[in-house]
């Protein structure tokens, strides 16, 4: 922070958010932008989470709620791309969402970022929406997890959301708009503990700090940075814990709604928080947990 001036006023001069021209819409009018300019109210509120016309990259697309998010976010008419090692899940995604693209890779591998953003801007030439969705978890107990293993976790989990994000976030910025979702977790709020997760709580709670710096770092240029904190749902993530009853118990007993999540349950957090009907938000973490934050 040395040095720096931190604050800096509106640049005199600075071009005004721009939207790119939409070819297909519900309606007979352009979405507004998902950030920049208000526009004036619609009559039809549910416009706001249509994203026709936007090109979205959804990281970790192979498996559990990444492959939701991606065809959520194909649901509502963006061109979606997305992500992960394994290539045949990719492609068998994609095979069910026309016009989306896979793009294999590791989101460690800086090449790979540049490579998924490239591929992503020769679709329509500007980027949208990003879900920084892809993570991973390494459940030891602290005093025994090495410090590689932690090394490994916080890059994936945050040091390649930050990447990630750089390169989206120029793009994004250039244009004067776009959304980032980082999916969090609510183990970035609270501790996981008696569950035994050091390198993931660590890594979710940089993941809220970093998008509460970049929404605010960000807002005045038009892009807009938010978090979806999920509680429990059944993924290859959390598959030990499904297969066991104590476990199970241990997620009713103390989640107020009384039960896990459906996947489906996180549908709406993402629209929102993809599109335009969170329009002023921004460097915020949305908890959808059945209310296991509110104890
Ligand atoms: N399930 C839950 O209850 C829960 C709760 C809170 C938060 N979350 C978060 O939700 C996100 C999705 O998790 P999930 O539950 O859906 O788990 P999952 O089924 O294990 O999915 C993880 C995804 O991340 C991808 N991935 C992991 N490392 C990667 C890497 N180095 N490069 C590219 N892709 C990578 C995996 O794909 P490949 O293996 O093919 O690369 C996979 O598609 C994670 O950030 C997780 O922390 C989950």
């Amino acid at each position: 922070m040395g040095g720096q001036r931190p604050f800096r006023g509106p640049v005199r001069g600075a071009p005004s958010p721009t939207f790119p021209s939409v070819t297909s819409t519900p309606s007979s009018s352009s979405p507004s932008p998902s950030s920049g300019s208000p526009t004036a109210p619609s009559d039809d509120p549910l416009r706001r989470f249509r994203l026709d016309g936007r090109v979205a990259i959804v990281t970790g697309a192979s498996s559990g709620l990444g492959r939701r998010f991606a065809r959520v976010l194909h649901g509502v008419g963006a061109s979606v791309v997305v992500t992960a090692r394994r290539a045949d899940r990719l492609d068998e995604l994609v095979a069910t969402l026309p016009g989306a693209v896979a793009v294999a890779g590791d989101i460690t591998v800086e090449d790979d970022r540049q490579r998924l953003i490239d591929r992503a801007l020769a679709l329509t030439g500007h980027l949208d929406v990003l879900v920084n969705n892809a993570g991973m978890s390494n459940p030891v107990a602290a005093e025994d997890e090495l410090v590689d293993q932690f090394r490994r976790v916080v890059e994936v989990n945050l040091t390649a959301v930050f990447g990630l994000s750089q390169l989206a976030g120029r793009q994004m910025l250039e244009q004067g708009h776009g959304s980032i979702v980082n999916i969090a977790s609510i183990l970035g709020m609270v501790a996981a503990a008696p569950i035994k997760e050091a390198s993931y709580t660590a890594s979710k709670g940089a993941v809220i700090n970093l998008t509460r710096q970049l929404g605010a770092e960000w807002g005045r240029r038009g892009v807009r940075v938010n978090a979806i904190a999920p509680g429990w749902f059944e993924t290859e993530m959390t598959a030990e814990m499904w297969g066991d009853e104590s476990s199970m118990a241990y997620i009713r007993r103390n989640t107020p709604l009384g039960r896990p999540g459906l996947l489906d349950e996180l549908d709406g957090a993402l629209l929102y928080l993809a599109g335009d009907a969170s329009s002023y938000v921004t460097g915020q973490v949305l908890a959808v947990d059945g209310g296991w934050t509110a104890r």
